[in-house]
């Protein structure tokens, strides 16, 4: 997918964002090296803590499906914001050990958008390799 088609789909995603408390909407597209694609929005809770981010669930919902890091190919992030926006570091983390490092991760508001890696979105990152 091009960039603006996977953006449009993150976009779409973020319609089903049930997000009462923040009122900020996050879609998430996750493509695959197979042309499929996983969409995620992000799904809050009246605890808070128990909020789930557009991200995560477009990449959990990538592996509920069978697949892993290597058929991973590109990732879009889209926010109707201000500022382009920024994943949160429970997701980075969550990144960092299920896509692949190469994996351009498209950060997008309606604006524009910037294409980052999770190496740079996530220097000296504790991984398996720490343990
Ligand atoms: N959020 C995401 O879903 N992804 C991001 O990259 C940034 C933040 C969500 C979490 C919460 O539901 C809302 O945005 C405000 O933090």
């Amino acid at each position: 997918m091009n960039h603006q088609a996977i953006i449009e789909k993150a976009f779409m995603a973020s319609k089903n964002s049930y997000s009462p408390y923040s009122k900020f909407k996050v879609g998430a597209c996750v493509e695959m090296n197979d042309g499929k694609y996983f969409m995620g929005a992000n799904i809050e809770n009246a605890a808070y803590g128990a909020t789930m981010c557009a991200e995560r669930n477009a990449v959990y919902g990538a592996y509920c499906n069978g697949y892993t890091k290597k058929d991973i190919k590109l990732l879009a992030i889209a926010a109707d914001s201000a500022a382009i926006v920024s994943p949160c570091g429970a997701c980075r983390q969550v990144l960092k050990e299920l896509i692949p490092d190469e994996c351009q991760i498209i950060l997008a508001n309606r604006q524009g958008y910037k294409i980052m890696t999770i190496k740079e979105l996530l220097p000296m990152a504790f991984t398996e390799e720490n343990l």
